[in-house]
C-alpha cells in the first residue's frame, strides 16, 4: 500500500495534543484575526514568538504586511471557531475587542494576551514562519484552558 506522507503526517499531528490561539491584527484598514495551534515561544532572550501560516490559503497575507501582532489565549471553543470557520469580515462583529496602542485588536475573552512587532518572516513549504518579539504581556485571568487534540477543542483537566 501506498503511504501518503502529507496524509500520513495530518493523522500523526491530529494524536500531537496542541495549544490554541487567536492571532490579530490590522490590515488595509480592517481588523484580522485567525485560529492557530502553530503558536510557540521561539527565544526569551530577545523574546521573540511564531506561529506558522498557510500560505496556500492566503492566511500569512495581513501578517506579513503588519508591524505588530496580538496573540489571544482563549478558552472559549465558541470564540475559536469563529476565527476558524465563520467569514473572515464578520469575525470582529461576534466578538468583544479592545484597540491596543498600535492598533491590533486584543479579545476581550482573551485569558492572556501579548503583543509583539513583526520580526522574520520565513517562507517554507506551503507554510510562512512568522516571527514576532514580545512588546507587552498580559495575564488577564485564571484560565480553563483547552487544547486541540483529535480534531475537536479539549478541556485539560487540572488536579
Ligand atoms: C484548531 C485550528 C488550528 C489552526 N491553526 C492554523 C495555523 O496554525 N495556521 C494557519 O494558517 N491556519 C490555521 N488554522 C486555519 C485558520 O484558522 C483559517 O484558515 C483562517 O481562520 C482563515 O479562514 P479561511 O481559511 O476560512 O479563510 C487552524 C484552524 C483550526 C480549527
Amino acid at each position: 500500500m501506498e503511504i501518503n506522507l502529507s496524509e500520513g503526517l495530518r493523522d500523526l499531528m491530529r494524536r500531537y495534543p496542541q495549544g490554541v490561539a487567536v492571532v490579530t491584527t490590522e490590515w488595509k484598514g480592517k481588523l484580522v484575526g485567525m485560529t492557530v495551534n502553530t503558536f510557540n515561544s521561539l527565544s526569551l532572550n530577545p523574546p521573540l514568538v511564531l506561529f506558522i501560516a498557510d500560505r496556500s490559503r492566503g492566511n500569512d497575507l495581513p501578517f506579513r504586511d503588519s508591524p505588530s501582532f496580538a496573540v489571544n489565549l482563549v478558552d472559549s471553543r465558541e470564540v475559536l471557531d469563529t476565527f476558524a470557520t465563520k467569514p473572515v469580515e464578520t469575525r470582529f462583529q461576534e466578538v468583544k475587542y479592545q484597540l491596543s496602542d498600535e492598533g491590533v485588536p486584543i479579545l476581550s475573552d482573551a485569558y492572556a494576551y501579548l503583543i509583539a512587532t513583526r520580526g522574520q518572516v520565513v517562507d517554507i513549504g506551503d507554510h510562512a514562519i512568522i516571527v514576532g518579539e514580545a512588546k507587552e504581556v498580559n495575564l488577564s485571568r485564571e484560565p480553563s484552558p483547552l487544547v486541540y487534540y483529535m480534531r475537536n477543542y479539549r478541556k485539560v483537566c487540572l488536579p
